[in-house]
């Protein structure tokens, strides 16, 4: 039986008193949510220390949005994954597709990534997705496989064994447009076979979370899919109510 996992990505939103609101108001609820689902929170760097205080003893795991591809040194306005898992952190999100777009992330800059995420103990949670034009082209299947084999190939089988997917499409990425449970079905079984390729039998344990417009409306369908293993939330996660809500979605 795959962990099932809802986690929240804040991006650049809230500020740090905000945020330690935010995440009271998520760790209180979190006692609603079934003892075999694990959440997790993703804030910005900013927030990371005054929010791992606040989810201590709670239920509630955290996350961070990012880090550095080098270890330390003279690497300006950058946050090391030492530095993270310092404060508390055991996940970090890497590849998201605003990452990619906005910020030049490549292959090359994600391996870098994920060897200091692992160098650090942190589980990375690897985004991958195509854009409308990929998917309207008929290329997401390709463009995914690529994503998946320029970087998860890469790790060691150990790694893999602490890895979380997460399939976002960039067109339902902060849409409102979500892809319907059987696009992300559809999707999510692709990913593990290609997964099952390289790995074999470990691909059946690695979680694969569906991003894109993931709401309390939504959440049953698409979890209710068997790859689809639970969500990486972006604007719903900003409402306690609404993130403990998809997470009583299972
Ligand atoms: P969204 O973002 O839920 O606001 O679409 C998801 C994500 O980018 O992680």
């Amino acid at each position: 039986m795959r962990k099932q996992i809802v986690a929240g990505n804040w991006k650049m939103n809230t500020t740090p008193a905000e945020g330690t609101e935010l995440a009271k108001a998520v760790a209180e609820l979190s006692k609603e949510v079934a003892d075999n689902v694990s959440l997790i929170v993703a804030p910005p760097f900013t927030h990371l220390c005054s929010v791992a205080k606040t989810l201590a003893g709670t239920k509630v795991a955290l996350s961070s949005q990012n880090c550095a591809d080098q270890a330390s040194g003279a690497y300006t306005g950058e946050v090391s994954a030492r530095m993270i898992a310092s404060l508390g952190a055991s996940y970090v999100i890497l590849g998201h597709s605003e990452r990619r777009e906005y910020y030049g992330e490549t292959s090359e800059i994600l391996n870098k990534k994920m060897a200091q995420a692992y160098a650090n103990d942190l589980t990375p949670i690897y985004c991958v997705g195509e854009k409308l034009n990929e998917r309207e082209t008929g290329k997401h299947f390709d463009v995914v496989r690529a994503q998946i084999e320029e970087v998860v190939y890469q790790l060691a089988p150990e790694q893999f064994d602490r890895l979380i997917i997460a399939y976002e499409p960039v067109w339902a990425i902060g849409t409102g447009k979500t892809a319907t449970a059987d696009q992300a079905q559809e999707m999510h079984a692709y990913i593990r076979s290609v997964l099952a390729e390289k790995f074999g039998d470990k691909a059946a344990a690695c979680p694969i979370l569906y991003g894109g417009s993931c709401k309390p409306s939504n959440a049953k369908e698409l979890f209710a899919k068997t790859d689809v293993d639970g969500g990486l939330i972006g604007g719903a996660s900003l409402v306690a109510a609404d993130f403990i809500a998809i997470a009583k979605s299972f």
